[in-house]
């Protein structure tokens, strides 16, 4: 599959070597608006494919994401120090007006994925933007919560002293301040993880859930703190949808999609677990929440519909 990147910053050039070292897709293209800075990522990215996978890798124009499956856009402001998700979004906004529908014009049968944040808000606007030319709202992802996810998991992995490929637990609604914490379904080895904590005498204390939860909810504004951006988490974040979709695997992940209604909240768009493949969201899963975790989801859905609502599109 030909993958086209927009924007070829952190983010959008670690998601592509991220995906030479996956071996997804055969031909992955950079587009920048500083031409120098996609070409430059695209050779250095071409130097580690003998250690990895012989991708094709380089820079282009718009013009060159045709017959692209997938495009990912990662293009836009991030977060300075202290700067929330939610505050990047006028400007953001503005430029995907301009970005989808040059994308649209080379690959209109492409997959769009959404890195840029606010992830959700701009998952959102680029379905309405997409729908102008035809795209369906399957086919119009978000990276969503999937690194927040893998962040839980991670978290719940080092406490427990588990692998984290082991533990099966998610984060819903929006990826940001008013994200959830699934907890009342999260397990390993088919047992909830707070019955693992007993039984492997890491217990699951408030003190610890309250830890893993500021720190997942949180981490980001640390790590933008301390280096500028993250991008690692998020780049193998984006390589792994990537290769959901390349190969149609109909695996189960948390990605964000426009949803109808979302426990009352219509027209949303936020992160619930969805069966995704080659043709994009293919079904959405209701998860199984307690009431807490309900209330949290619908406070999130509803964050994220005034943040939209506040859109001019
Ligand atoms: C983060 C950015 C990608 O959570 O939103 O690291």
């Amino acid at each position: 599959m030909k993958i086209g990147i927009v924007g070829a910053g952190f983010v959008g050039s670690t998601a592509a070597y991220a995906m030479v070292m996956r071996g997804v897709g055969s031909e992955i293209v950079l587009v920048d608006r500083n031409g120098e800075l996609a070409d430059a990522q695209a050779r250095d990215i071409l130097h580690a494919t003998p250690f990895a996978y012989p991708t094709k890798i380089r820079a282009g124009s718009y013009a060159d994401l045709d017959g692209a499956g997938l495009v990912v856009l990662a293009a836009g402001v991030n977060q300075k120090p202290g700067e929330t998700r939610l505050e990047l979004l006028t400007r953001n906004a503005e430029i995907f007006g301009g970005i989808i529908p040059e994308v649209l014009k080379a690959a209109p049968q492409t997959i769009l994925l959404v890195a840029t944040n606010p992830v959700d808000v701009m998952t959102q606007i680029s379905t309405v933007i997409a729908a102008r030319h035809g795209v369906p709202t399957c086919r119009v992802i978000g990276s969503g919560t999937i690194l927040d996810t893998a962040r839980y998991r991670a978290l719940l992995g080092q406490h427990l002293g588990v692998s984290p490929k082991s533990v099966h637990a998610h984060v819903l609604g929006e990826h940001g301040d008013s994200e959830v914490l699934h907890w009342s379904n999260a397990e390993a080895g088919g047992l909830n993880v707070a019955v693992v904590g007993e039984q492997v005498g890491r217990p699951l204390t408030e003190a610890v859930k309250a830890r893993i939860d500021d720190e997942v909810r949180c981490v980001a504004y640390r790590i933008i703190k301390g280096k500028g951006a993250t991008w690692y988490g998020i780049g193998g974040g984006l390589a792994r949808l990537a290769q959901v979709i390349a190969n149609d695997e109909r695996a189960l992940v948390t990605c964000s999609m426009l949803t109808d209604s979302c426990l009352g909240v219509p027209q949303v768009a936020l992160s619930l677990p969805r069966l995704l493949g080659a043709a994009g969201i293919i079904s959405t899963l209701t998860p199984e929440l307690d009431e807490a975790e309900a209330a949290a989801l619908r406070r999130s859905a509803e964050v994220l519909k005034s943040a939209f609502d506040g859109v001019k599109l």
